[in-house]
């Protein structure tokens, strides 16, 4: 898998697509919804120039409009759009029309429409709700986009390929119940008392004699079989990418030198995309987060954020990614749809270029005026004319855009790496323990946690999968690593013997990868680099603390006193050392941080969840003694992150100010600010959201 052994990564990338090598700038456009009045094509393509977009995507919902009927195919329109683009000197990011599709086809071929968990039927209509398994569906995406792809082969407009929309659901048809056996006789090997063992069915008296007895889970039938409920995702996400492969056959053979992507949903439970990756040419992903909220400071949000921004840049190694989507004012399906502050728009849009992508793209280019999302934010607003706020806010980041295309292939290595593991999350949001309810289990809000002291701190980060490569990395952070897959517990183990620091949480190391628990001990097969013994963890409510006092001496220097909550872990140190304790309750006295020194590296356990100071505290002096990559050798402000991403030898510092006041940041070299180009030396101010990108 992809990951980051930096030795072999390079430094430098291409452009997406090299044949137009600039920061792409544009959003989701319907032309097909004004099909009765061209006039509108024409006004667009005047505005997306004033705009400084340079990309449309186009085609992402038309079947119904590219096959009115069965065999029947209007690509005029299309066409005409097409034609429109490469005129203005701007590109298409092609998509193929799967995400939704014609009543005709419904009508004619019910099996395309999905069965529900509950085993009912969906009627037509909505989107993203096809059967995955169904010949018919494949067969007719795969014609639909062999007839694009043949048509827009040479077409001087098409950049990208954007296949489907969002991926996502699952389908629990006859096809799709007998696709599931198949890939569980393949996973097993035809032998069904392997799939016994690894489902431990002898609880419940739940024994298959056979893969043909197996369902997948219903909410009125099988769903209380870890193995099987983990098993049935890790299909889903198989079956999903196979799909995605069938659509693709047409456009490798037709245009193989034409980038393919699907849009992505950040941290989507449904899908893993560790798995989907490697089958794509570039990650995107559609980010739309709730700023200005009541319950969150910005910069937190903010870093929560760039979390997820991390997680895409990784999914190929620190290849640069592309924001698909984004709004370019707000969105219209959160509970509270707010609209983006004054200078909000270009702070939230560079975050994503500070992390990585070479592009800013939108849902929406323009307001459709019907149906759900016609009051969701567009680039041109249902006025029809430029002179809006939202407009004058997309020009300003077209035109920075244009000023950033120095950036374009550069990356970041970093020296610190989160794991974050899709199949880990599946596996403890099932799990009955610890905090039960939605979102009570806390694993992302843990890991964000984490990564947000280094975020805080101006230190880059890679957010990986467990089945990532560690060993360019000096720190690797596990937090809740609940089940190690074949390999995991032995490469972190041979991480740390060669001199990595590992540092493990809370619930780590308890079920290998069906979900079956370690005998002997947690935290398992991590016994031994961690060099400590898990007894019991302790559920706390809201309204219960501990404390976590340090031992004197200890070797980070640490000190001061801080609040242990939700889940304390009571843990013996067998060969590791106490570095701090639990203050109260029965387990006081007891560790609750231990490092223990393995090979060349240690390995650091933290047994609660603590306040963040704590975190503040532990990992500033761990990036000191390790002494970690930091964007720019700065003290930063609260609120104001800084970003890298470099070729190697130029080095370009995103500052940006994710918080309501005025900050000031010393920069110790000499740079300039590619956005406005003045030199700065000494100190530079960022305004209320302001961003300054430093060339070094
Ligand atoms: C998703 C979809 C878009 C649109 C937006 C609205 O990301 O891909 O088609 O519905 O949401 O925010
Ligand atoms: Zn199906």
């Amino acid at each position: 898998m992809e990951g980051s052994d930096m030795s072999s990564k390079p430094r430098q990338y291409p452009a997406i697509n090299p044949s137009f090598p600039n920061m792409l700038h544009g959003g989701d456009y319907n032309p097909d919804q004004w099909i009765r009045t061209p006039e509108i094509w024409d006004e667009d393509m005047r505005l997306m120039n004033l705009a400084h977009c340079n990309t449309m995507s186009v085609g992402i919902f038309s079947w119904a409009m590219l096959e009115p009927e069965e065999g029947c195919y209007e690509f005029g329109w299309l066409d005409t759009i097409m034609d429109k683009l490469a005129a203005e000197g701007a590109r298409a990011v092609l998509a193929t029309p799967s995400g939704a599709w014609p009543a005709w086809l419904s009508k004619k071929y019910p099996e395309v429409m999905r069965i529900e968990s509950n085993r009912h039927r969906n009627l037509h209509g909505g989107r993203h709700n096809h059967c995955f398994t169904s010949p018919v569906y494949r067969e007719k995406t795969q014609k639909i986009n062999r007839l694009l792809a043949e048509r827009y082969k040479d077409h001087p407009a098409l950049l990208v390929w954007h296949i489907s929309n969002e991926y996502g659901g699952e389908c629990h048809c006859d096809l799709c119940q007998n696709a599931f056996r198949d890939w569980l006789r393949k996973r097993y090997n035809h032998d069904i008392d392997a799939l016994n063992l690894a489902w431990w069915t002898g609880f419940w008296s739940h024994r298959f004699n056979s893969f043909d007895q197996i369902e997948s889970p219903a909410p009125h039938g099988e769903h209380s079989v870890h193995g099987h409920n983990l098993d049935w995702r890790r299909f889903v996400t198989a079956q999903t990418t196979d799909f995605m492969k069938q659509e693709m056959i047409p456009l490798r053979e037709l245009t193989p030198n034409i980038p393919i992507t699907t849009n992505m949903m950040g941290t989507y439970p449904g899908l893993d995309y560790w798995k989907m990756a490697p089958e794509l040419d570039v990650i995107s992903w559609d980010n739309y987060p709730s700023w200005h909220r009541d319950d969150r400071k910005t910069w937190q949000l903010a870093s929560d954020i760039a979390f997820v921004h991390d997680i895409n840049r990784c999914l190929k190694g620190g290849k640069p990614f592309m924001l698909m989507e984004s709004t370019p004012s707000h969105v219209n399906w959160q509970p509270v749809n707010k609209l983006k502050r004054p200078g909000m728009h270009r702070l939230s849009s560079l975050q994503a270029v500070a992390h990585g992508a070479d592009t800013v793209q939108y849902f929406q280019w323009r307001k459709s005026r019907g149906a759900s999302e016609k009051f969701h934010g567009a680039v041109v607003d249902h006025v029809g004319h430029e002179h809006t706020r939202v407009f004058r806010d997309v020009t300003e980041v077209g035109l920075d855009l244009e000023k950033l295309s120095p950036v374009i292939g550069t990356t970041v290595r970093p020296d610190a790496a989160v794991i974050y593991d899709w199949e880990n999350r599946w596996a403890i949001d099932d799990a009955q323990a610890l905090r039960n309810g939605r979102g009570e289990k806390k694993y992302e809000e843990v890991c964000k946690q984490h990564y947000q002291a280094f975020w805080e701190q101006g230190i880059p980060v890679d957010v990986i999968d467990s089945e990532c490569d560690f060993s360019g990395y000096k720190l690797v952070v596990a937090p809740m690593l609940y089940m190690l897959k074949p390999g995991v517990a032995e490469r972190l183990t041979a991480f740390v013997e060669a001199g990595g620091t590992l540092v493990t949480t809370f619930f780590t190391g308890y079920v290998d990868q069906s979900d079956l628990c370690f005998l002997g001990g947690f935290p398992g097969p991590l016994k031994k680099v961690t060099g400590i013994w898990s007894e019991e963890i302790d559920s706390l409510y809201d309204t219960d603390t501990n404390g976590v006092r340090f031992s004197v001496d200890n070797e980070l220097g640490l000190a001061g006193a801080w609040m242990a909550h939700t889940y304390c872990e009571i843990i013996h140190a067998e060969g590791a050392r106490v570095a701090a304790s639990y203050t109260t309750d029965f387990y006081a006295d007891q560790p609750v941080l231990t490092v223990n020194d393995y090979g060349k590296g240690q390995a650091w356990h933290l047994a609660a969840m603590t306040e963040y100071g704590f975190l503040q505290a532990f990992y500033g002096k761990l990036a000191e003694k390790l002494t970690l990559l930091h964007s720019l050798d700065t003290e930063l402000p609260e609120g104001v992150s800084a970003q890298l991403r470099t070729d190697g030898s130029t080095r370009f510092v995103f500052l940006m100010n994710y918080s309501e006041e005025e900050k000031t940041v010393a920069i110790p070299e000499k740079a300039t600010d590619l956005l406005t180009g003045t030199e700065c030396f000494g100190t530079v101010g960022l305004e209320p959201y302001g961003v300054v990108v430093l060339k070094i």
